[in-house]
């Protein structure tokens, strides 16, 4: 079973990025499951003009990656108590024919330094995706908060409560995906 995540923030030093890959790396150490992380990154803004010309080659590669994945995590940050652009410019891409999702496993999950956490973005995420015929996952929940407060930039979790939610998290989810 192959596991790709794919992440919704470019940046170099993306909270996000290190969730999705602290979150993948568990998965694989602790299960037979592979993972993978999907470049995004070169996909340019949505235009029907470019799509007409064919679909760019970061996009097709990325969707053959999806169409061979069992389940796509996405690591969606929080802008403006929704999802970010990058984000939603990734799905609508990824949405184009021929259809790779429909159907498919997925799991939003999210990080923020914000207070009030990522759980607006995770809904409408959510929404989109179950509007696209995707198969979401409502458990395991790995919405993280103040981020900066409990995670060092290198990766390193210094508080009790998101190593718990990432141990119950990686646990649950193979639990999940071995039933
Ligand atoms: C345009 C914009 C809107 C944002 N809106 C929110 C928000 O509504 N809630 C929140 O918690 N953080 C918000 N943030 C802060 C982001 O959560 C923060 O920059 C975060 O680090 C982005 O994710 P990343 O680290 O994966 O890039 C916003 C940031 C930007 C640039």
């Amino acid at each position: 079973m192959l596991i790709s995540g794919i992440c919704g923030s470019l940046r170099n030093e993306s909270w996000n990025k290190i969730l999705l890959k602290i979150f993948l790396d568990k998965i694989s150490q602790n299960s037979d499951f592979k993972t993978d992380i999907i470049d995004v990154s070169k996909f340019p803004l949505y235009n029907a003009d470019i799509e007409a010309k064919g679909l760019p080659e970061s996009v097709l590669s990325a969707k053959d990656q999806v169409a061979n994945s069992n389940l796509i995590i996405f690591a969606s940050p929080s802008y403006n108590s929704s999802i970010s652009g990058v984000m939603k410019n990734i799905v609508d891409w990824i949405s184009r024919p021929p259809k790779v999702i429909e159907g498919k496993n997925t799991l939003v999950i999210g990080a923020t330094p914000g207070m009030s956490g990522t759980l607006l973005g995770y809904t409408h995420l959510n929404h989109i995706l179950l509007s696209l015929g995707m198969n979401v996952l409502n458990q395991p929940r790995l919405l993280v908060a103040k981020i900066d407060k409990q995670m060092e930039p290198n990766g390193k979790i210094i508080s009790e409560e998101l190593s718990k939610l990432f141990d119950n998290s990686v646990n649950q989810l193979i639990k999940k995906l071995n039933n």
